[in-house]
């Protein structure tokens, strides 16, 4: 059968997935996390591409171990060696890109490539990151969460930059029954279609402090974004006062932990000390991304045995 009549989903948004996908995705990965070897065929000998415009540590791992760790091989294509839009259309790379392979995840700057990107294909295209989102980080934290604490009902503060990390993770606390207060300087709040989407779960609240009381979770994210740096002076000075410091988390609830997507900039976004803390979950957070994207993986390739 040609790849284009092989029914696929695209995982571009967090809110590509509804409520019970949601939840089907995130026990699936916890699954994947106790019982790997249940999985270790799953994807038999395909392969997936895995784009990446950007730097990256975690995804990069994550997705490429997580390809090998289902049965299947990974390859790895960048910017630099394909030239998406400058060397060749974005739709040819797509339709070449679906002869070879199962599924391809891209971590692109501007996100309307990655939905020009899909609409030229139907192999299964999964955001790694772009300009407006960070899906496979929502699912990872929604994972991390739920060894802490039932989902349902966590109040998540988020602290800093209304981002890419901020926007999936308001749409996957829409999804999951999860509160979302989301502390910003002015001028760097999400975007309003973001806000819109993900209705009753999020509230903009202005003062760190009164979002961070009494939360199950304080995140935050770098001031400066990938493709920002040119700001970066500029975010210091306005986002000086949006610092998770270990005060700070001394004002949410006993029991709260710390997520930050990682990399992290000491002292900018958050203290050494926080990382570093026992309320901390960085590093389980880096791990999850490994499950959680297996667990996607394995969703948008609709496999029927798994799904
Ligand atoms: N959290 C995250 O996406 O990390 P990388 O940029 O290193 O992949
Ligand atoms: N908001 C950050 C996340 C990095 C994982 C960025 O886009 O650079």
């Amino acid at each position: 059968m040609p790849a284009s009549e092989v029914p696929n989903v695209h995982f571009l948004s967090a809110g590509d997935f509804n409520a019970q996908v949601w939840e089907r995705v995130v026990h699936r990965a916890l699954d994947m996390k106790a019982h790997p070897d249940d999985y270790a065929t799953k994807l038999d000998g395909r392969s997936v591409g895995l784009f990446f415009a950007k730097p990256s540590l975690r995804t990069r791992l994550s997705s490429f171990v997580g390809v090998a760790e289902l049965g299947g091989h990974a390859l790895v294509i960048s910017q630099e060696q394909v030239g998406v839009g400058t060397r060749e259309h974005p739709g040819d790379v797509s339709r070449v890109m679906e002869r070879y392979l199962a599924a391809v995840a891209m971590r692109v700057f501007e996100h309307d490539m990655l939905t020009g990107f899909s609409e030229t294909t139907s192999m299964p295209v999964i955001n790694l990151l772009s300009d407006a989102e960070h899906p496979c980080q929502a699912v990872a934290d929604v994972v991390t969460i739920a060894e802490h604490r039932p989902i349902e009902g966590t109040v998540v503060a988020y602290v800093g930059d209304g981002n890419n990390v901020a926007h999936s993770l308001m749409l996957a606390a829409q999804r999951t029954g999860m509160k979302i207060r989301v502390a910003a300087p002015a001028g760097y709040d999400p975007a309003p279609r973001f806000v819109e989407q993900a209705g009753a779960a999020v509230e903009l609240i202005r003062d760190p402090r009164e979002a961070v009381d009494g939360a199950h979770v304080v995140y935050t994210d770098v001031w400066t974004s990938m493709g920002d740096e040119s700001k970066a002076n500029e975010r210091r000075s306005d986002f000086s006062a949006y610092r998770v410091t270990p005060e700070l988390m001394g004002l949410a609830d006993p029991q709260a932990i710390f997520m930050h997507c990682l990399p992290a900039h000491d002292d900018e976004e958050v203290s050494r000390d926080v990382i570093e803390s026992a309320a901390s979950r960085v590093f389980d957070q880096a791990e999850n991304r490994l499950h959680a994207f297996k667990s996607i993986l394995i969703e948008c390739l609709s496999d029927p045995d798994t799904s």
